[in-house]
């Protein structure tokens, strides 16, 4: 019976982590949000002077898509205030985008 149980809190927990698998690391993406916290505020307030939007209440896949799009440069190429999104997105790997994405969204 304790094995039975056992297997089953293994083979709960391995399915709830591989369900987020593809959620970032919110922790881990602090340390990259400091930067953009110069643009976007700390509290991902936003900063209407400086054109950057509030990015507090978004969701991570919505911010990790957006940076994706910047970092391809889908997103960017033609628009000069969103082409200064374009280097910040590069200098994040993948994992960052998702870690830092994953940040944002507990802001
Ligand atoms: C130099 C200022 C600046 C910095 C630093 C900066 N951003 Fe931005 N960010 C902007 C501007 C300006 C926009 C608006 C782009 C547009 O109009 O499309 C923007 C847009 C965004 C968007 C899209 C929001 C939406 O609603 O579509 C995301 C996501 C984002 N930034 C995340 C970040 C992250 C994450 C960082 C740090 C790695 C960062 N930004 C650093 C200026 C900045």
């Amino acid at each position: 019976m304790k094995t039975i149980l056992l297997f089953s809190i293994i083979t709960l927990a391995s399915l709830t982590s591989s369900n987020l698998s593809a959620a970032g690391d919110a922790a881990a993406g602090k340390a990259s949000y400091m930067i953009c916290a110069a643009c976007h505020g700390v509290k991902g307030e936003g900063n209407r002077g400086m054109q950057s939007p509030r990015l507090a209440g978004q969701d991570a896949w919505y911010i990790a898509s957006s940076l994706k799009r910047f970092k391809d440069g889908t997103r960017g190429a033609n628009d000069p205030v969103a082409a200064t999104m374009v280097p910040m997105a590069k200098m994040l790997s993948d994992k960052q985008i998702e870690d830092v994405s994953a940040y944002i969204a507990t802001l």
